[in-house]
């Protein structure tokens, strides 16, 4: 992997001795430019350590967290998964943990800070003496500034802010705000973003078109990572052409063998075809989940029940459809649903009613495999074997 590549230099601090091998022999550990997204409920301790086991840097999803203490319980399992971890004594140690916390930023907002701050100390460690704090700290869905503020200012020095953007704007100001990583996000999308997107074909090369319009002489460029729909080598390729210098994935991981996700689920997202078809853009379940997410966002899920029933309603009655408790009644043909439905359906696990979020890359994954070998096919490395 050419070290011109500016994701792989972004965390090149991340270094470490190879583990069985000489103490010398320093090898970056993150090798891979692969991004698994940070998904609740279908990432965790298990998919988080096996991506960055495999050289990729995952994002552990924080969520719509209530209970700091358990978060910071899941980090600690996760710490123990990683391989290699130099001990905090050891002269090659790296004073990071190989991977990112990823928040909701509005979510972040209405809780406060405390969480993020000890993060920041490092409580997701499971050492007493020497606390390592993630390499990076990513960030979505609202003002990340105060944040931002936070990790320069608390965070240990080589700590790392990724920001999520959808619009041209929004990666400009992120590059003044000199955040190290942009994830340009495209409609293609599983799971959350802006209402109103480009596809990643035409967002990304704009985002780095203005990105070197916009840097001045002395600056270097952010890295850009490309998000939305990649689930082949061609399209890692294809965004790797177009400037990005790595990718951000959600679905392809969502069927991977260290996934949490159920595997009803998994079995449900492979066998999708014709992702444009079979996914949709659509606030629904934030309603059914009373999330209360800001204007402007929605998320891409798998079509159901529930989806197609929102579809008919809005062509019957108008495009907005009642939000609150007017959203359950969709949970029954007849329109008599109560939120009773939706808790029994969370119980059964029921996806023609609850959200299978999915980008439209999802026709494109043909069948389960572990995260690394998910990670080989990206880059065309199974191949090389
Ligand atoms: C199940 C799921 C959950 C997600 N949750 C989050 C999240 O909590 N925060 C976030 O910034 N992005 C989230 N995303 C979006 C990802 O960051 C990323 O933009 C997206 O997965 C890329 O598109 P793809 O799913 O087509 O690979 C989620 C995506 C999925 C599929």
């Amino acid at each position: 992997m050419a070290i011109s590549n500016k994701f792989l230099q972004t965390f090149r601090h991340l270094t470490r001795a190879t583990g069985s091998g000489s103490l010398k022999t320093l090898v970056p550990r993150v090798t891979r430019p692969i991004v698994s997204a940070p998904m609740n409920g279908w990432s965790g301790p298990s998919l988080v350590a096996a991506v960055a086991n495999h050289g990729g840097m995952p994002i552990y999803p924080i969520g719509y967290y209530t209970d700091p203490a358990k978060i910071l319980q899941e980090l600690k399992n996760t710490a123990t998964l990683i391989h290699d971890v130099d001990p905090p004594t050891s002269p090659n140690n790296t004073d990071f943990l190989p991977y990112a916390v990823g928040f909701i930023t509005f979510w972040l907002e209405r809780q406060g800070p405390e969480l993020l701050l000890a993060i920041l100390r490092g409580e997701g460690d499971t050492s007493s003496s020497h606390k390592r704090p993630p390499a990076a700290y990513w960030f979505s869905f609202g003002d990340y500034r105060p944040y931002l503020a936070l990790v320069r200012e608390h965070g240990r020095p080589g700590s790392k802010v990724i920001v999520q953007v959808s619009t041209v704007q929004e990666a400009v100001e992120a590059q003044n705000d000199k955040v190290d990583v942009i994830v340009v996000q495209g409609t293609e999308a599983g799971g959350h973003g802006a209402q109103k997107v480009s596809p990643l074909m035409t967002l990304l090369p704009e985002v780095v078109h203005a990105l070197h319009e916009n840097k001045t002489s002395s600056q270097t460029l952010p890295a850009v990572l490309a998000a939305g729909g990649i689930s082949t080598a061609a399209q890692f390729k294809a965004v790797e052409s177009m400037g990005a210098s790595g990718v951000v994935i959600g679905t392809g991981f969502m069927p991977t063998d260290e996934s949490p996700g159920p595997q009803r689920a998994k079995d449900r997202l492979l066998k999708t075809l014709d992702g444009g078809v079979n996914t949709v853009r659509t606030r629904i379940f934030d309603d059914l989940r009373e999330f209360d997410w800001p204007e402007g966002y929605d998320g891409r899920v798998l079509r159901n029940l529930v989806t197609e029933r929102e579809a008919k309603y809005e062509q019957a009655h108008g495009p907005v459809f009642n939000k609150g408790a007017a959203s359950f009644k969709l949970l029954k043909e007849d329109h008599s649903g109560e939120k009773a439905d939706w808790v029994k359906a969370t119980a059964e696990q029921d996806y023609d009613l609850l959200p299978l979020w999915s980008g439209t890359g999802v026709g494109l994954l043909k069948k389960q495999m572990s995260a690394a070998a998910f990670m080989d096919l990206l880059l065309d490395e199974e191949k090389k074997q």
